[in-house]
């Protein structure tokens, strides 16, 4: 039997006859393909925190079928009691990364139903969930579609390439957002090359953009993270195409560790550089990159992980946070599902939220 292409499968899906969500478990990645599923608390929690599901709209999808599948089980007719272990298991899962805005807004969205609906029965609060979760995977197609429209505008046939991490199909419920220009292009004939970081310590870059690029035919070239300068310097990229975890009001973005470092090397090379955002991971509540919540990881990760043997000393400081700030002088422009902010932020961003607004009644 042919293998199944692995954008053929679902990053995430919720799997009603199972009563679980289902994942690829991207720790394998590319190495095995395997779905697990989640059905417990803690078992989605893990995922979301040991990165087998990740990238902030994965994550936000996740959650929210996981807070679906979690309120699904609580045993009452009781509005309140419900609504009180409904916080509880919200609150939980909320806790498991801090930095991707995408999950606290998710599971805000899900409790927003819950309060809405207090005059209900608990079993059509239970189903309105349900509608509720199915729709923000849905609503993040169209928005990595849009994103794919928006950010193909700003570059042409030809052009290199460069990304950090994974913005990815993996990272999203299909076509990434900063790769969901290149596989527009891709499908319109364009020939990009593309370039991959590798981006330490966990890899994402290597072990899924590469991956999943690749596997979608498109050409793409692996390097190290001290290595952007270099192949800009030679000239060979157009454009830098990142993803975000949380963009602040003024445009300060929150990105996987080493995307600032792109950023100012692009700068230097007068190359420009993107970052392909949904409105869901604009957190306007947040005025600037400072009062970002950087999660810090293990040390572990650094020393180890990725190594057959360990490649540090034992017992040495290790600093390892999981996410940068981008100044927002650093970054070109900010590509949204409702069009492309430019400087100021501070005010461009408001007017993509006004839009928004207009657009959905
Ligand atoms: O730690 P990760 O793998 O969840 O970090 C992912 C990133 O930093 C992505 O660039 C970001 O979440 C955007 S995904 C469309």
């Amino acid at each position: 039997m042919k293998e199944k292409n692995i954008m053929e499968y679902e990053t995430v899906a919720l799997d009603e006859e199972q009563r679980a969500i289902a994942i690829i478990d991207q720790t394998l990645l590319p190495g095995r393909t395997e779905i697990i599923y989640l059905r417990t608390a803690k078992e989605i929690w893990e995922a979301i925190y040991l990165l087998k599901v990740r990238g902030a709209p994965a994550i936000g999808v996740a959650a929210a079928f996981g807070i679906y599948l979690l309120a699904e089980g609580i045993d009452t007719q009781d509005y309140n009691v419900f609504r009180e272990e409904f916080v509880k298991q919200k609150e939980y899962l909320n806790s498991s990364r801090p930095t991707a805005v995408n999950l606290s807004w998710a599971l805000e969205r899900m409790e927003k139903v819950c309060r809405e609906n207090e005059e209900y029965p608990v079993a059509q609060i239970k189903e309105r969930l349900k509608v509720e979760a199915i729709a923000i995977k849905e609503e993040d197609i169209w928005v990595c579609k849009m994103l794919g429209e928006y950010g193909l505008s700003l570059v042409n046939p030809g052009d290199g390439i460069l990304t950090h991490c994974n913005a990815g199909q993996l990272a999203t419920s299909k076509y990434g957002t900063a790769t969901a220009p290149i596989y527009l292009g891709q499908e319109k004939g364009y020939q990009f090359r593309v370039f991959a970081d590798e981006t330490r310590p966990l890899l994402q870059g290597a072990r899924l953009t590469a991956y999943e690029l690749s596997a979608s035919g498109v050409d793409v070239t692996l390097i190290c993270d001290n290595m952007s300068a270099a192949v800009m310097r030679n000239g060979w990229i157009d454009a830098v195409f990142v993803g975000c975890d949380r963009v602040a009001a003024n445009g300060d973005t929150a990105n996987k560790i080493g995307t600032s470092v792109v950023a100012a090397v692009a700068k230097r090379y007068r190359v420009p550089f993107y970052v392909c955002a949904p409105t869901s991971t604009i957190d306007m509540n947040t005025p600037t990159g400072e009062e970002i919540h950087i999660e810090q990881r293990p040390a572990e990760e650094v020393t180890q992980m990725w190594y057959k043997e360990r490649m540090a000393p034992e017992g040495i400081k290790v600093y390892n946070p999981a996410f940068d700030v981008t100044d927002h002088d650093l970054i070109s422009a900010i590509v949204t599902e409702y069009g492309i902010a430019r400087a100021p932020f501070t005010q461009s961003l408001q007017e993509i939220f006004e839009r928004k607004a207009k657009m959905n009644g």
